[in-house]
């Protein structure tokens, strides 16, 4: 095993009717600012339990905040900052909406130039405001993590500070029961590609990392394509074990002390920043080219996943290998995500672009050995046409 540090301060209140616990979570004297999307939760009652509990806060509330947050919408929420004097982020939403009062929060107390230097010089965050969320998303492990990715421009940039880590966090799974079907996929597909990435190296005897990974990973297999099906669409219990696979997949504990190879996600930011497709479906077509183009690297690895988590034990280690790639695959389409390039319309003649933007942001040198050269990048996109 690999040294390591780890901390994850983050306190959950995890469970129906929790979203109460911000009344006493939050300081009494703090000016809050509830932050949030497009208006979901004033669909699904999750806005109106926030403003009751908030009852006795003063609080002001900045909304907007889109899928993929961008830059110019985050600053905005400044102005408000500034002018109320706000001195807590309250996130209430999915990914997109932690992540981006992750940056509000930052940038809030920057110092610097440009707030945009935290993204693109990957300058250190020194001060950010107090953070906290209420998740109605089960995805992206942000409402227990330091990470945030912000799009501008097109271009998807990711910073982290264990300063913008929430304090706490909600996690209510009734509040999914509103998640279209699209949704649940995705979160589903990022939580499991999240575990993967941290998993499918090489092996390091990392014992209680990869039985944790597995564990999730096999939680995600049975959950996932249930929380799609009619009869069991509704169930707490279902929705329970997804949302907290989805925290543990990306809270730091399953990544400590091990190798990691963050190619997938790279690869999928370039192709939602030129072509807009959701995250998590990115995911869903690039890494089971990755798992193709390095088996070799990764060779052990997938024979202990084949073994361990699809109970594959037959055949030669290739066809152990290429039976679990399949597997994979298919777990995909079960969870209605394309696994193909051309499932989301795109051909051999847009792999140029992404291979520019690759280069462009520096992402030459990806994967747990760092020999994920742009070559490579384009057999791996070339692999999933
Ligand atoms: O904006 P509203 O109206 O709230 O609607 C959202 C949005 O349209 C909707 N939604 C959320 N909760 C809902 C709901 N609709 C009905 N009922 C609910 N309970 O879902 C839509 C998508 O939301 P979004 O927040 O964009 O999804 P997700 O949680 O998948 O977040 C994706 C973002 O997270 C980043 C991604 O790059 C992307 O920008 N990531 C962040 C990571 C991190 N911080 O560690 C890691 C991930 O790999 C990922 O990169
Ligand atoms: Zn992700």
């Amino acid at each position: 095993m690999l040294n390591f540090n780890f901390q994850n301060s983050t306190h959950i209140h995890f469970g129906s009717e929790q979203i109460q616990v911000i009344k006493t979570e939050i300081p009494s004297n703090a000016k809050v600012l509830v932050v949030y999307g497009g208006g979901s939760i004033k669909k699904n009652g999750v806005y109106e339990q926030v403003s009751e509990a908030l009852n006795e806060h003063i609080w002001f509330e900045f909304s907007g905040i889109e899928p993929n947050p961008t830059y110019s919408t985050l600053m905005k929420a400044q102005e408000i900052i500034k002018n109320e004097s706000i001195d807590y982020i309250l996130a209430v939403g999915g990914g997109s909406v932690v992540d981006g009062a992750k940056f509000i929060a930052a940038a809030a107390l920057y110092q610097g130039d440009d707030p945009w230097n935290i993204l693109a010089k990957q300058e250190a965050v020194s001060k950010a405001l107090p953070l906290s969320a209420v998740l109605t998303l089960p995805a992206t492990g942000s409402e227990s993590n330091g990470n945030s990715v912000v799009t501008r421009d097109g271009n998807k940039l990711p910073f982290s500070s264990p300063l913008v880590r929430p304090l706490f966090a909600v996690l209510d799974p009734s509040v999914t029961l509103s998640l279209s079907d699209r949704q649940i996929s995705n979160g589903v597909v990022d939580a499991f590609v999240h575990i993967m990435e941290q998993y499918l190296t090489y092996d390091v005897n990392g014992k209680v990392q990869d039985r944790f990974s597995e564990g999730l990973l096999q939680t995600l297999i049975e959950e996932g394509p249930k929380a799609l099906q009619a009869e069991t669409k509704e169930d707490l219990d279902i929705r329970a074990n997804i949302m907290w696979s989805a925290t543990m997949a990306l809270n730091g504990l399953i990544g400590s002390g091990v190798p990691q190879d963050w190619s997938t996600h790279m690869i999928g930011h370039e192709l939602t920043g030129e072509f807009n497709i959701d995250h998590a479906r990115t995911l869903s077509i690039v890494l089971p080219a990755v798992m193709k183009v390095r088996k070799e690297q990764k060779r052990e690895k997938l024979l202990q996943y084949a073994a361990r988590v699809w109970q594959i034990n037959s055949g030669n280690e290739d066809e152990r290998i290429n039976q679990a790639i399949k597997l994979t695959e298919q777990f995909f389409i079960q969870m209605q995500v394309p696994t193909r390039l051309s499932d989301v319309d795109l051909s051999e003649s847009d792999i140029d672009l992404l291979i520019d933007r690759l280069a462009n942001h520096g992402m030459t040198s990806l994967g747990e050995h760092g020999d994920i050269t742009l070559e490579i990048s384009r057999e791996i996109l070339t692999t999933a046409l």
